[in-house]
């Protein structure tokens, strides 16, 4: 059996995103029709939250894409595949990519490359909700970060294990209870 501790309650988790989403807002003050891309599925409830937080001088254009990694429950392989890659020409364009987690790094610097490669964009920064920098395999550090956690792996909020515990509203480790 496995039980759930809360490491981030809801409320814990909206104040710091309201946080996070002034702090962008800032940033983005100026700039001409932003983009933000979220990566499926594990961006899914940050997503929603952070949109919601950003004011913006022009409108937001919001898009999606899907990424993941081959390999077992906690652990990516390496590869990154990429079941829906279909993004509109947003060639120039200031982006901001809204990711659940810079683990390994592997997924986010491939994706912010791929953005470089297709479109030349004005300006490209990363948005992660959790940031696990102990785990990390190649150089890469995203621009904005709700949380840096320590522990190995963390369910609850747009994050699965096999597909699971992704609905809850709050972030939690996952405890063997045997
Ligand atoms: P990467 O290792 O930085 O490429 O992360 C790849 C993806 O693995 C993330 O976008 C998450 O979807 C998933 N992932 C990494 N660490 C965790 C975790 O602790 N819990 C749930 N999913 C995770
Ligand atoms: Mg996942």
């Amino acid at each position: 059996m496995s039980k759930i501790k809360e490491l981030y309650s809801p409320a814990q988790i909206q104040l710091r995103i309201a946080e996070l989403g002034f702090q962008i807002s800032q940033d983005m003050k100026d700039l001409d029709r932003p983009v933000v891309i979220g990566v499926m599925k594990g961006a899914l409830l940050f997503m929603a939250d952070l949109v919601r937080n950003i004011k913006s001088k022009d409108p937001l254009q919001i898009e999606f894409v899907r990424l993941s990694s081959y390999g077992s429950a906690t652990e990516s392989s390496g590869a990154v595949q990429t079941p829906y890659l279909d993004l509109p020409n947003i060639a120039h364009r200031h982006i901001l990519v809204v990711e659940d987690i810079v683990d390994s790094g592997r997924t986010a610097k491939f994706f912010l490359e791929y953005l470089k490669d297709q479109f030349n964009p004005a300006s490209l920064r990363l948005a992660a909700f959790l940031d696990n920098p102990s785990r990390r395999v190649v150089g890469f550090s995203p621009d904005y970060v709700g949380f840096t956690i320590v522990v190995l792996f963390v369910v609850g909020y747009g994050l699965d294990y096999s597909e699971q515990y992704r609905e809850l509203p709050y972030l939690g480790q996952l405890t063997n209870t045997g």
